[in-house]
């Protein structure tokens, strides 16, 4: 009897799931929006509440274990600017862990963007929008990325693009060039009234921008 109950309960400790809201156990939310009804709330870290649109799976599972700094000059709250110095590196998680945070982060959607062309642009296409990406619109003013020999370069008030291509979904990129209200209440980015045609090719460009392609 009393090995019947052992048995039963440990073939229940083994087979109870894994924590099912393994955020909340990890206490993300005090840093980051996990809700879209927590608009009003300030928050020292980037808004997570829609990461399934956001973000792709595997980089975001690698950025847990390893994580690395995508703003270079710290994450700009509401209220104030937290400078570099005062951002401590994030947090690492165990393989275990980030898995799970993964599965979860993945679940959290608010909108359903429209799927782009997933065709690398063509070679000149690419001279193309890369010469509008650092000249006629400046985004490399804010945003790092990647020049013609390879290299890092560009301004740091923005998210670094640098690994643009693994870490964002094209989808997403695309809306938020769209329609930027509909994930950032005040943007600090300027809104371009891009023609759709060239919305597709900038979104399409960005997907070229991958951190294996530094030298
Ligand atoms: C002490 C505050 C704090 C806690 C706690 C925290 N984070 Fe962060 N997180 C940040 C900051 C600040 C950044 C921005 C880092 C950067 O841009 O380089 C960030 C960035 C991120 C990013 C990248 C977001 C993006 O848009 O690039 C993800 C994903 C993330 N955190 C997930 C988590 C998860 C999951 C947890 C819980 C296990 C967690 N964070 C706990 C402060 C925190
Ligand atoms: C004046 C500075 C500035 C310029 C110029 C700028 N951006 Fe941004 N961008 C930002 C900031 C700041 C953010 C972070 C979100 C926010 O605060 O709106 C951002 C966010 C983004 C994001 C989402 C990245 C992420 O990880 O969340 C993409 C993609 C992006 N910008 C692309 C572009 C493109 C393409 C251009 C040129 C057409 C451009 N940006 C020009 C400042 C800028």
């Amino acid at each position: 009897m009393k090995l019947l109950k052992t048995l039963i309960l440990s073939g229940l400790l083994l087979s109870a799931p894994a924590s099912a809201d393994v955020l909340a156990d990890k206490n993300c939310g005090s840093c980051h929006r996990l809700k879209p009804e927590e608009i009003e709330k300030s928050f020292t870290g980037p808004d997570l509440h829609y990461s399934g649109n956001k973000f792709q799976p595997e980089w975001l599972k690698q950025y847990l274990i390893n994580p690395e700094v995508i703003r270079p000059a710290g994450f700009v709250t509401d209220p104030g600017f937290l400078p570099k110095t005062d951002l401590p590196p994030h947090a690492s998680s165990s393989i275990e862990d980030a898995n799970a945070l993964t599965k979860e982060l993945m679940t959290l959607k608010i909108s359903t963007p429209a799927p782009v062309n997933p065709e690398p642009l063509s070679k000149g296409l690419r001279a193309k929008i890369k010469y509008q990406f650092e000249r006629t619109f400046g985004c490399i003013s804010c945003h790092q990325s990647l020049n013609l020999a390879g290299k890092v370069r560009g301004g740091i008030s923005g998210p670094s693009l640098v690994n643009a291509g693994n870490r964002l979904q094209a989808a997403w990129v695309a809306d938020l060039l769209k329609t930027p209200e509909t994930y950032i209440a005040k943007s600090r980015m300027p809104s371009y009234k891009m023609e759709p045609a060239t919305l597709e090719q900038f979104t399409r460009f960005l997907m070229t921008l991958k951190k294996e392609n530094i030298k």
